[in-house]
């Protein structure tokens, strides 16, 4: 596995405050994951959702324009409270959920994913979209989530990971800066995690051939809305975007890179 990269909290808030937040938005939607309202719904069907009930509560640890958040809500009538660093991801969700038939059942709170802001035993579901590689500490992390899950309380959620095949440091240098994350995971990495924290792994998906064929798609997507990234962004931010996701593409496909899913459960 690859080491620690030297990225702050506040480089990652302002890639979400500025133009890069809008460029994500462009290629993944309104739910910035691999798979949209699709796999949000897989992640739910994992994580028992539908069984659980109408009480349900969920904390959607980087919970960004809130999309999963209102999509949750909506299909399933669980209320949700969404957590995120940055205050303009704040703003722009709450903006997005005022006026919707649901709205009192969300709520956005500012705060970090190492410190959330909760109190203990709190949440039914603790739950994470392709986020948490912004975080740098995983173990504080994951340590976070077992303490605000109530008892019998499930944690779900997708990451980018490290793949089975090591990057040269050069490589791996270059897809960390261009996507501005301090630290990623591996998939046992992260299990391990989950069983330190005093979880229960229930389940553990490697989903790195789906993840390949979708940075295809955002590769396509991207050529796609040269014309309008460049009017709206300029040439600089196009071409950066454009060598990032090739990189990221070429380490998918080489298995260098690629995406999770875990379910665990609180005793
Ligand atoms: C890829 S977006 C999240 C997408 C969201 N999960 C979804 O599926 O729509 C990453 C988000 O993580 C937030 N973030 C990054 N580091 C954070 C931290 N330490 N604590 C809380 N939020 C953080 C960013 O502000 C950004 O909104």
């Amino acid at each position: 596995m690859n080491g620690q990269y030297d990225v702050s909290v506040n480089d990652v808030s302002a890639v979400y405050a500025g133009p890069g937040g809008k460029l994500w938005e462009l290629l993944m939607g309104e739910e910035i994951h691999v798979g949209g309202a699709e796999q949000t719904d897989y992640l739910a069907k994992k994580a028992g959702i539908d069984e659980k009930g109408k009480d349900l509560i969920l904390l959607d640890i980087c919970s960004a324009l809130g999309g999963p958040a209102r999509h949750l809500v909506e299909k399933y009538g669980i209320r949700v409270i969404g957590v995120d660093i940055t205050p303009e991801m704040i703003e722009e969700a709450q903006k997005r959920t005022i006026g919707k038939p649901f709205k009192d059942k969300i709520e956005y709170r500012h705060g970090s994913a190492l410190d959330l802001p909760a109190h203990a035993k709190s949440f039914d579901v603790v739950w994470g979209q392709d986020s948490w590689c912004y975080v740098r500490d995983k173990k504080r992390l994951i340590n976070e989530t077992a303490r605000v899950l109530k008892s019998g309380g499930t944690l779900a959620f997708t990451d980018w990971i490290w793949g089975s095949v090591q990057a040269p440091p050069n490589e791996a240098d270059f897809l960390m800066a261009f996507m501005v994350f301090p630290d990623m995971q591996t998939l046992d990495g992260y299990a391990n995690l989950i069983r330190a924290a005093g979880l229960k792994l229930k389940e553990q998906e490697d989903l790195s051939v789906d993840f390949a064929q979708n940075m295809d798609q955002y590769l396509v997507t991207l050529k796609k809305n040269k014309g309008n990234i460049i009017a709206g962004f300029g040439n600089d931010l196009y071409n950066e975007a454009e060598k990032g996701i090739i990189a990221w593409n070429k380490a998918a496909h080489e298995k260098k890179v690629g995406r999770g899913l875990w379910i665990a459960t609180k005793t």
